[in-house]
């Protein structure tokens, strides 16, 4: 990406708290941006307020991404919009009730198609755009809870572990044509999805995980835990032997 200019990005899903506050990062440094959700209203707020923090520019474009047909056109605005783009960030997520999940198998297909199917999908659309353009980054919020899976939240784990794992290899692919593929494990933050969830010391505030966000993807990072310490604390949990493991109710 070109230091000077102003960065073009496309923030899908951005309306979410974390990716709210790297827009706004972005804004301050008089980026040109399209965001996506799926509420007009609430994007319209999201794009006055960047305005005024000093956005060169921001457009919106309603998309859900559960309606896979409907991406490719919003993604093709975006590029024609802002004449290319430097960075695509996805932060779109749902946090499904676990135990619906194990009584309904709807519950777990919605969870499913919308962390993981549509997610796979506007990367594949993204992969095709940057590959071809020979620079760029891709960045996406998955989460430590993809790391393993654990009774409280296997179903939201699985699709975000997924995820993760597609772009391991969205990484390996793109490497040759200079484009960033950058994985963002956040840990528990305090936004909407997790009002429903008690709240512990580990709690990261959305303007901290968004603004790690912005300089992981202007560092041209690979993967990142935020806070930091989500990695070791992460090692650990992944190494525990499964025979320890199962026993624990976590
Ligand atoms: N909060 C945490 O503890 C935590 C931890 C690890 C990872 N994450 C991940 O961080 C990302 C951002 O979440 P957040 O914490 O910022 O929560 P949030 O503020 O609740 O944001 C979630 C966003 O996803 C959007 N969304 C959900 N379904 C959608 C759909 N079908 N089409 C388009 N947009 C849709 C929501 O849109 P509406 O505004 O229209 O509802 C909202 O903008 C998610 O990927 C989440 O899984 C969060």
């Amino acid at each position: 990406m070109p230091a000077n200019e102003p960065r073009r990005v496309l923030i899908i899903g951005a309306t979410s708290a974390i990716a709210t506050e790297t827009a706004r990062a972005y804004a301050e440094g008089g980026a040109r941006l399209f965001l996506t959700g799926r509420d007009a209203a609430k994007l319209d707020s999201v794009a006055a307020d960047l305005r005024v923090r000093g956005a060169a520019e921001v457009h919106t474009g309603v998309l859900d991404v559960a309606q896979i047909p409907y991406q490719t056109t919003v993604i093709n605005s975006a590029i024609s919009t802002l004449a290319g783009l430097d960075v695509a960030l996805i932060a779109h997520g749902t946090l499904p009730v676990q135990s619906a999940c194990e009584k309904q198998v709807e519950e777990t297909v919605e969870a499913l198609h919308v962390n993981f199917t549509a997610t796979i999908t506007l990367l594949t659309i993204l992969a095709n755009y940057f590959e071809a353009q020979h620079r760029g980054c891709i960045a996406v919020i998955t989460s430590v809870a993809g790391d393993r899976g654990r009774q409280s939240n296997y179903v939201y784990g699985a699709a975000k572990g997924g995820v993760e794992r597609f772009l391991q290899g969205l990484r390996n692919r793109l490497h040759a044509s200079r484009v960033t593929v950058l994985t963002i494990k956040p840990g528990f933050v305090d936004t909407p999805m997790t009002a429903a969830v008690k709240k512990n010391p580990l709690f990261a505030s959305p303007r901290r995980v968004g603004r790690s966000i912005h300089r992981a993807i202007e560092r041209r990072r690979d993967v990142v835990y935020i806070p930091w310490f989500w990695r070791p604390l992460m090692m650990v949990i992944r190494v525990l032997p499964e025979p320890l493991f199962k026993r624990l109710h976590l």
